[in-house]
């Protein structure tokens, strides 16, 4: 397993802090180990309404607090059940922009019971920037946080 893998781990299975606590500090590792994630954070289902609602993230603020099911990168994969990776936002028509630094994205859905719970979503500053190794570190992640919530 990788040294990040691990550190994430650690987080996840520390008795100290609660679920919100544990998702903050992944997104400050990630943040801080990975320079082109430069927005990271988590959207979940908001109780039983098809919208997204914004979890812990690190990053500029969004005005994107709540997100309709099919809108933009998020509520498109909220739907597709799929990892959804934009190599460039402006080449995308259903695209909520956060910020105008914003180059590329990657959406990476989390399962709970079989059912799509939410997200882990990244901005990044780079165009064209996620590895296969992002990818699969990403959906190692949300598994793993899945275990949690
Ligand atoms: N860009 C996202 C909206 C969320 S912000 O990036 C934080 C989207 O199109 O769904």
């Amino acid at each position: 397993m990788s040294e990040l893998k691990k550190r994430l781990s650690f987080i996840l299975e520390s008795p100290k802090h609660n679920t919100e606590e544990k998702l903050e500090k992944v997104c400050h590792l990630l943040d801080q180990e990975i320079s082109y994630f430069n927005w990271t954070g988590f959207y979940f289902k908001n109780g039983d309404k098809d919208e997204l609602k914004l979890g812990p993230y690190v990053g500029a603020e969004t005005d994107h607090i709540i997100i309709p099911y099919g809108k933009g990168i998020c509520g498109q994969v909220a739907v597709s059940n799929q990892t959804f990776i934009v190599p460039d936002v402006h080449l995308q028509d259903n695209y909520l922009s956060c910020s105008i630094d914003t180059k590329a994205e990657i959406v990476v859905p989390i399962f709970k019971n079989g059912e799509n719970i939410g997200q882990i979503d990244i901005d990044s500053h780079t165009i064209d920037p996620f590895t296969k190794e992002d990818l699969e570190l990403l959906e190692w992640l949300c598994n793993e946080v899945s275990k949690i919530l």
